[in-house]
């Protein structure tokens, strides 16, 4: 068991000596999140259960919470997903609608 700990902390020793030699290239710029971007970390609720069910065949749910929209762009949002095969009934349209807004909404009306 010792032996093992050992083994893989000079090998995760040597792996970082590996890449730091080989430190020729940039360093990757960190993408920054623009200013008023939605957060990442969706808060759980009915309408995120929703989302994580119906939105996720086509694009990954981040796509869902990269921008707030006011309640007229969500609504031509969702009902453009519907068009192109997102299967929602008008409940849970409603349900997510509620949550989009309330939680991704830029507050304008
Ligand atoms: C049948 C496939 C499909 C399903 C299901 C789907 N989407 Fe999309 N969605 C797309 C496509 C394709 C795009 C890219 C559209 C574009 O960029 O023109 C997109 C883009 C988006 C965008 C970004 C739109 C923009 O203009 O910024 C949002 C937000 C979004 N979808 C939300 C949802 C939500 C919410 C659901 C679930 C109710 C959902 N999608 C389900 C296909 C789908």
């Amino acid at each position: 068991m010792r032996k093992l700990i050992l083994t893989s902390t000079v090998l995760a020793v040597s792996l970082v000596a590996g890449h730091a030699l080989a430190g020729d290239q940039p360093a990757m710029p960190v993408p920054m999140p623009a200013p008023g971007a939605a957060s990442l970390e969706p808060p759980p609720g009915p309408g995120l259960d929703l989302i994580n069910q119906h939105c996720k065949f086509c694009h990954a749910t981040s796509q869902v919470f990269m921008k707030k929209r006011s309640p007229e762009e969500w609504d031509a949002v969702i009902q453009m997903m519907i068009d192109r095969g997102a299967e929602l009934s008008p409940e849970e349209t409603k349900v997510v609608m509620d949550y989009l807004t309330a939680h991704y909404g830029t507050g304008a009306s």
